[in-house]
């Protein structure tokens, strides 16, 4: 029979007969601290109801073109402890960061130096460089760059009907040196959805919205640990105060003036031995 203060033993024997031994592992510590916690607020019922109905609604407000559960990981800094728990930092390699919820798994394959602006409109011209090398320095050639970013107002071109389809995002493949480029416009910093229950929680801490000027990138090749990862512009306000906190020191990259009035980015990647594992795309 169950009472406050065995309730949680109770749940944990009713769930040990568990195949999975990951499972059984995960649920019985997710239940052990999701009990402590409730004891530790000393939660109330409509509390507990107010929670109830913020997950619900995070699945409503999911669909085509927005992944509310994934903008909730990021904003309580879950994606970030989970990128950094998993990938390795400090022997050279580029550091890893959060994929977020706007990445599609279907870019349009590139030609080396296309532009991946398919809208005519706007923005200040971005060419885009790199080599890409592993540990010890020997460029990695085949691999695949695929890049994604945020329009000059801010929105990724499914969030936007008035941008083109795959609008700003595309996948290259480095040279036998190991090298990509490809031209693009400058990328600025944006407010993150706040249309949800993600935005309610984010006005109710009094937080901003913004995250820095950034592009994202995901490097892939066999052999390699896939590096999923963003190249935030040094020069934004927002660098110390990402509100999906994914910004590290090493991840600031230096936009200049070009001789042609646009903008450079040159930015190096490191990839360390591992595999090559392909993300659950956040939407299709
Ligand atoms: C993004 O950079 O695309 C992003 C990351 C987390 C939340 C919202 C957007
Ligand atoms: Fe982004």
């Amino acid at each position: 029979m169950t009472g406050a203060d065995s309730v949680t033993g109770i749940v944990q024997k009713a769930m040990s007969r568990t195949d999975d031994p990951r499972l059984r592992e995960i649920m019985a510590s997710l239940v052990d601290h999701l009990h402590s916690f409730a004891r530790e607020v000393r939660l109330t019922e409509a509390e507990w109801e107010a929670g109830v109905d913020f997950i619900a609604r995070i699945g409503q407000a999911s669909g085509p073109a927005k992944n509310e559960s994934m903008l909730l990981s990021d904003l309580l800094g879950l994606s970030t402890l989970v990128v950094l728990l998993n990938n390795e930092q400090g022997r050279g390699e580029t550091d890893a960061a959060l994929l977020g919820p706007f990445w599609r798994n279907n870019s349009p394959v590139c030609k080396p130096g296309e532009s991946i602006a398919r809208d005519p409109g706007g923005g200040e011209p971005l060419a885009v460089s790199g080599l890409v090398k592993d540990l010890g320095g020997k460029p990695i050639a085949g691999a695949i760059v695929d890049v994604w970013q945020a329009s000059p107002v801010g929105l990724y071109e499914n969030q936007d009907e008035k941008q083109p389809d795959h609008n700003l995002r595309g996948r290259f493949e480095t040279d036998g040196e190991g090298r990509f480029h490809f031209r693009t416009i400058r990328p600025k910093g944006y407010p993150i959805p706040m249309d949800g229950p993600c935005g309610e929680l984010v006005r109710a801490q009094d937080r901003h919205p913004y995250r820095p000027a950034h592009l994202h990138f995901m490097l892939t090749k066999e052999g390699y640990r896939t590096l999923v990862t963003q190249v935030f512009a040094d020069d934004d306000d927002m660098i110390d105060a990402d509100v999906v906190f994914g910004v590290t020191p090493r991840l600031s990259g230096h936009f200049e003036r070009g001789g042609d009035g646009g903008w450079k980015l040159d930015y190096d990647f490191v990839m360390q031995p591992g595999d090559r594992r392909i993300p659950r795309a956040p939407i299709p």
